[in-house]
């Protein structure tokens, strides 16, 4: 994981990404460095994780869908239905085949970063947080207090999160992934 490498992966991602994702996928990237700093975990993998994370976002659904098949990943119904929600998990794939990541935590960031999983490690958190805060970001609730939540107590950000995230899907639990509600449900009880 040197300089090189991360230049490259730069490049890669410019390059296949449409331009406002680009912008957004730096600014995680630079928020995951910020956070990597508040509770001491190694900036380089934190920068790596938050660069990677949506690697696999700008591809076309019907691709997604594809890819998914040929490497036999578990389809939802949902996912089927929309195709987008599979790019955690195909970004995991990409990034290990194609990137040749192999760290198992930047893994696990990207294989969780759109509806987190109970237990998650100092990662997962950083990445999790980062795409929701980082400062290209506009439209939730709550946006300027979780901003600062995060850099005070990381679990309590991730918790309001989640809370947004289910509230402002509402009570139509058929559009969210069940593993955002686990993920909260778990949150919730370690308050
Ligand atoms: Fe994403
Ligand atoms: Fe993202």
């Amino acid at each position: 994981m040197d300089a090189i490498c991360m230049k490259d992966l730069k490049k890669a991602m410019k390059k296949h990404m449409d331009e406002s994702r680009y912008e957004h996928t730096l600014g995680v990237m630079y928020t995951c460095a910020s956070l990597a700093m508040r509770y001491e975990y190694d900036m380089e993998k934190a920068m790596l994780a938050g660069l990677m994370h949506d690697c696999a976002k700008c591809m076309p659904n019907a691709k997604k869908l594809k890819m998914a098949e040929k490497n036999h990943l578990e389809i939802t119904d949902l996912e089927r239905k929309n195709p987008f929600m599979l790019h955690a998990k195909l970004g995991e794939l990409l990034a290990k085949k194609k990137y040749d990541i192999d760290d198992e935590e930047i893994l696990s960031a990207i294989r969780w970063h759109t509806t987190g999983r109970p237990a998650m490690n100092l990662l997962d958190k950083i990445v999790y947080v980062s795409d929701y805060i980082e400062p290209k970001r506009d439209k939730a609730p709550n946006l300027a207090e979780i901003r600062k939540l995060a850099f005070i107590d990381l679990d309590q950000a991730l918790l309001r999160i989640l809370e947004d995230t289910l509230g402002y899907l509402g009570d139509s639990t058929d559009d969210i992934d069940s593993m955002t509600k686990k993920t909260y449900d778990y949150y919730k009880e370690q308050k």
